[in-house]
């Protein structure tokens, strides 16, 4: 709760009496915490000064502030319940009837699908450079806002910080399958593991870790996926029964926690990214991986560290409902990079696009002016209005 930590510094210190350690374990809603703040954590912290500055110079002009901005939270600093609120939240979006066009996505069954389809079949709009970053923005954006609109969520779009599940992330409270977690490890099958392009031998793969078959604990025991798969990487997936994939293709959700992606996700895998990266290219091509030093880079690291079908599978992956916390973290990471010199870093782009440059995601959100997703307070025509915590 880093922000807290910061604007109610004064009720804090009064409250705690007590040195800055204490501080920042003054919250009682840790439950499974306290947990150390880590030195990405401490960055943040340090930068929202910096931030809140820039923001006086440049205050929204929808009135969005770092004080009445939603707080998005780390998912172990949620109350049990605020846990529970979450997946029931998902599973309510996984029974309401999809808006996706039907002739081209006949596999999307409910709203949740409708975001693997547009994931699936905006690849590009959502990928290709510049538009990583603020495309996922807007994606998790435009998720979050369906879960509260749609599914009676009170809360906001938790992120995942990797380096609290680094360690063991099987028996993390994210992975350790009771009812307040997002649903266990897969069941054990025989596979080599993730092929990683372009690295070499022994990172050219992601071992498995042991799991790959079906999920059977937590809130998704039970969840079907249906689109895909496109990139098959554990076994025994059927085919969809469409060549484009887009067909309806019932099939359980499938985990290989995956301990060795998750040993390159801990903080300061990110604070190096972070720190060493001045670039905008630098910093999206970090996060991405380099082959060339043996890194595969924190955004494979957390998207293999879920691992399975359709976690694992590059078009698909939207379909375990990890995927947000993970994209969020991403997106906390790349504002923690602005906050750094957001004079400057809050209006570059990877590749520098022209001005009318646009994100498209189709029916799952308004066009975007790209650099206009870059800014979390009061971006996208004043509807962004969040920060992380
Ligand atoms: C922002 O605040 C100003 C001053 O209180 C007000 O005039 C204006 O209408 C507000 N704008 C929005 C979009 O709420
Ligand atoms: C999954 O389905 C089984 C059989 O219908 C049921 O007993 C179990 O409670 C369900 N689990 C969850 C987490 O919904
Ligand atoms: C992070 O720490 C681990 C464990 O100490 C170390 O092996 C790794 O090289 C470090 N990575 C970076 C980018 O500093």
């Amino acid at each position: 709760m880093i922000f807290t930590a910061l604007i109610l510094l004064s009720a804090i210190v009064v409250a705690a009496g007590a040195g800055p350690a204490e501080k920042k374990f003054s919250l009682n809603w840790r439950t499974d915490g306290p947990y150390p703040l880590d030195s990405v954590d401490e960055l943040q912290e340090a930068s929202l000064s910096n931030f809140a500055a820039y923001l006086a110079k440049h205050p929204s002009a929808s009135n969005c502030t770092l004080e009445n901005a939603a707080r998005r939270m780390e998912w172990h600093d949620f109350t049990l319940a605020q846990r529970q609120e979450y997946t029931k939240a998902v599973l309510r979006l996984q029974s309401k009837a999809p808006i996706a066009p039907k002739k081209q996505f006949p596999g999307s069954m409910n709203r949740f699908d409708d975001f693997v389809a547009t994931h699936e079949s905006q690849v590009s709009e959502l990928h290709s450079t510049p538009h990583l970053l603020p495309a996922h923005r807007l994606y998790i954006w435009a998720y979050e806002k369906a879960l509260r609109d749609e599914c009676g969520y009170t809360g906001y779009q938790p992120y995942w910080n990797w380096d609290r599940t680094a360690a063991d992330p099987i028996n993390s409270p994210l992975f350790n399958g009771d009812e307040y977690s997002m649903g266990g490890n897969g069941l054990p099958v025989k596979y080599a593991g993730v092929p990683t392009d372009g690295f070499a031998k022994p990172y050219d793969i992601i071992p498995s870790a042991g799991g790959g078959g079906c999920v059977t604990k937590g809130p998704f025991a039970n969840m079907t996926v249906s689109l895909g798969p496109f990139d098959k990487t554990v076994p025994n997936l059927p085919n969809n029964p469409r060549s484009d994939g887009y067909g309806h293709n019932p099939r359980c959700l499938k985990r290989d926690v995956n301990k060795y992606a998750a040993a390159v996700t801990t903080a300061n895998y990110s604070y190096a990214l972070i720190t060493q990266n001045p670039s905008i290219d630098d910093f999206q091509n970090v996060l991405l991986g380099t082959p060339a030093k043996n890194d595969w880079g924190v955004h494979i690291g957390g998207h293999y560290t879920i691992g399975g079908d359709p976690g694992g599978d590059f078009y698909s992956s939207p379909g375990d409902p990890v995927f947000y916390a993970h994209h969020g973290m991403i997106d906390r990471l790349w504002w923690i990079w602005q906050m750094q010199d957001p004079e400057k870093r809050m209006s570059v782009l990877p590749s520098n696009p022209p001005a009318t440059d646009t994100v498209d995601l189709g029916f799952a959100a308004k066009v975007a002016k790209t650099y206009d997703l870059n800014n979390n307070i009061g971006g996208y025509d004043g509807q962004f209005c969040f920060i992380y915590v």
